[in-house]
């Protein structure tokens, strides 16, 4: 019996990678899908297509958050915004995805960094 040879897939380098779900409980109007395909000009135009800011995009169908969408996700800063119009977006990309602070109104949770327990225990 013979193994398959299975093709070790690559991708670019890139700093950052959004995910947005286009699922339909998150909205039902399209305006998710409308958001992930906006992103590519936005990201075009912000300068996160190649160097050291790129950001990758993906699309997801459910991250069982189900509410409040367009609802996107900021890797690996375990960023999760709600409620991503496009101006919401454009002020993610300028602050966020370029200027590497959260836009904290819009923020639905945010994962610990490793190795961050919080203060539990401290002074
Ligand atoms: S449909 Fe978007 S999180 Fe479930």
């Amino acid at each position: 019996m013979t193994e398959a040879v299975v093709t070790k897939p690559k991708i670019g380098e890139y700093r950052r990678h959004i995910l947005v779900c286009t699922g339909e409980r998150c909205t039902s109007d399209g305006s998710s899908q409308a958001l992930f395909d906006s992103l590519g000009d936005k990201f075009k135009a912000a300068g996160l297509t190649s160097g050291p800011l790129r950001v990758k995009r993906t699309r997801a169908s459910c991250f069982a958050a189900c509410k409040g969408g367009p609802i996107v996700c900021v890797q690996p800063d375990g960023t999760w915004y709600y409620n991503v119009t496009p101006d919401n977006m454009d002020r993610i990309i300028e602050q966020h995805l370029c200027g590497g602070r959260p836009v904290d109104e819009l923020v639905f949770h945010q994962a610990q960094a490793p190795g961050d327990s919080g203060r539990e225990g401290g002074a």
